[in-house]
């Protein structure tokens, strides 16, 4: 089982968003069974919230399924998943210093947009405090994104579809 973590700050917005999308990309892949996902939140922001209505909206659009309340991400979550992926570069310093205070120094934590190689070093713009049109934007992101992220477990996991 590969187990893969998106993670942004108040896991109502982006990595909600970034786990619909991918669990809807590996079934379409017929590989739901190889994986697990989740997401959470570096903040404690938006703990037990159902996702912000925009991101609801966004997702139902475009036939994505989110089934989420908001979570802050724990010293579990270092030891139980392969892959944690960080939606901005905010997040990413957060999260490497987790990992040292949990003592995990051997954990890599991803940027997501560093999956597509003109993309490296970008972040999943914060879409909370904009309007509507952000979402589609994060959306778009997300999509290719994650397309890059699994072509490259594809090659590391042997995972012919
Ligand atoms: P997210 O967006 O990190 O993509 O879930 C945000 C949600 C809430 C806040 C900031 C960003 N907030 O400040 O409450």
């Amino acid at each position: 089982m590969i187990r893969v973590l998106f993670v942004c700050l108040g896991n109502i917005c982006r990595s909600p968003l970034a786990e619909g999308i991918f669990n809807y990309k590996i079934q379409s892949l017929g590989l739901e069974g190889r994986f697990k996902s989740d997401s959470a939140g570096t903040s404690d922001f938006h703990i037990g919230e159902l996702p912000d209505e925009r991101t609801l909206r966004c997702a139902a659009k475009h036939d994505i399924k989110i089934n989420h309340r908001g979570r802050q991400i724990n010293r579990t979550d270092f030891r139980d998943f392969d892959y944690i992926l960080a939606m901005d570069d905010h997040n990413l310093r957060n999260l490497n210093s987790l990992k040292d205070r949990y003592n995990f120094p051997e954990k890599d934590i991803f940027l997501m947009r560093d999956f597509v190689p003109e993309w490296k070093g970008m972040s999943v713009p914060d879409p909370y405090y904009g309007g509507e049109d952000g979402f589609e934007e994060i959306y778009r992101i997300l999509d290719v994104a994650i397309d890059g992220f699994l072509e490259k477990i594809k090659v590391t996991h042997q995972l012919y579809a």
